[in-house]
């Protein structure tokens, strides 16, 4: 593992630093949405590592879920707001590293759904400001932000959804600020976890598998978990990851062969698993955005490589969550068994076959 100057001086003097357990001069990463499905599993995996610091940023400290986060090693929670740039300078003074993440729910209204691009424009803006200071003072060393997956064909790209073109659009201005160098752009694809949500009809069953994708057109998806993995492996190996980009996913399967898969996991009866899209007018009605990403994903199609990704995941030394260990965990934790919403810090996954 290469870290920077600071870092490397850790690394080398390793059991002297735990030894005296000189805790401030450990390298602090801050990570933002700290409490959100990714920055859990990021700050989650951080924790693992006992190199690092972790400085996790929520809007309210007090909450359950930052609470949890608490609980785990190498973990402070602070207070920081993406739409508060003062807060976020408080929260990364110092820092080594930033995982940097931000949303565009904003809240629901009728008509326009919880989707707004402007609003994730807003936090990426003042992200990535604060991040140019801190990289201009010298302080911060590495920068890391998750942006959401390219096209596979890029030329039946549009219309892309706002909620995908405002991340890339943080991208560009990333570059234009100069810090291309510091960064690491990681885009993830689909969450597993989008197949068991709260919304009525969207969850896994003894006898339906819901998508929001035609049921023939093979996608691209990926355990939340998996962005924590690779976040660690990209913090710890700087030296690879600086100045790259890389879309990351863990499958690439239709949603026939997702059914037949939780079938074939899940066979306590003969019941056969149908595949269950969503309408695509309702979906439009409800969040319009979420219509256009899945005919996106139809047309131009989430581009991870995942042969690439099996190679360099191999050379790393990290395994990705297959969707089927991810099912198995699913029906090993009683399937019906209620987590706080996002956050499963205790996971474990089953093993693979
Ligand atoms: N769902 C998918 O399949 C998928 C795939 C790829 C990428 N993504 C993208 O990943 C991002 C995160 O999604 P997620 O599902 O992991 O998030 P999530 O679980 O819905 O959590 C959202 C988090 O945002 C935080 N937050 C909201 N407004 C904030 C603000 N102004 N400042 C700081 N924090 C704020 C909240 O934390 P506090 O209330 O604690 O502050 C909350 O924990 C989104 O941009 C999403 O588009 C999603």
């Amino acid at each position: 593992m290469n870290f920077s100057s600071r870092a490397v001086f850790f690394q080398s003097n390793s059991s002297s630093y735990k030894k005296h357990n000189q805790e401030s001069l450990r390298p602090v990463i801050a990570v933002t949405m700290a409490t959100s499905r990714q920055g859990s599993s990021v700050v989650r995996h951080l924790s693992k590592n006992g190199i690092f610091r972790i400085r996790a940023i929520t809007r309210s400290p007090f909450s359950k879920r930052a609470e949890l986060l608490a609980k785990l090693p190498n973990v402070e929670i602070v207070q920081g707001d993406l739409l508060e740039p003062e807060s976020l300078e408080r929260a990364f003074s110092g820092v080594y590293g930033i995982f940097g993440n931000t949303t565009p729910t904003k809240g629901w209204i009728f008509g326009r759904g919880s989707m707004v691009r402007d609003y994730e424009i807003e936090q990426g803006r003042n992200l990535v400001d604060v991040v140019k200071k801190l990289a201009d003072l010298g302080t911060l060393k590495h920068f890391v932000f998750s942006s959401v997956c390219k096209p596979k064909d890029p030329l039946k790209s549009q219309p892309a959804p706002g909620h995908f073109t405002s991340k890339w659009s943080i991208e560009e201005y990333i570059l234009i600020n100069g810090l291309n160098k510091l960064s690491t752009i990681l885009r993830p694809v689909s969450y597993f976890e989008n197949f068991d949500s709260d919304l009525p009809g969207v969850q896994i069953s003894q006898s339906s598998f819901p998508g929001v994708v035609h049921k023939d057109k093979a996608w691209q998806t990926i355990a939340v978990d998996d962005v924590g993995l690779w976040t660690r492996a990209v913090f710890e190996n700087p030296q690879k990851f600086w100045g790259e980009s890389m879309n990351i996913a863990g499958e690439e399967m239709t949603g026939q062969e997702m059914a037949a898969l939780w079938q074939k996991i899940n066979a306590k009866d003969s019941t056969s698993v149908r595949y269950s899209m969503v309408p695509r007018k309702l979906i439009n009605f409800i969040e319009h955005d979420i219509a256009l990403m899945a005919s996106w994903i139809e047309r131009a199609g989430y581009g991870a490589d995942l042969k690439a990704l099996k190679v360099l995941a191999d050379e790393l030394g990290i395994t990705m969550t297959p969707l089927s260990c991810w099912l198995r965990e699913k029906i090993s934790s009683g399937n019906t068994q209620k987590r706080l919403p996002n956050i499963d810090l205790q996971r474990k996954f089953v093993t693979a076959t």
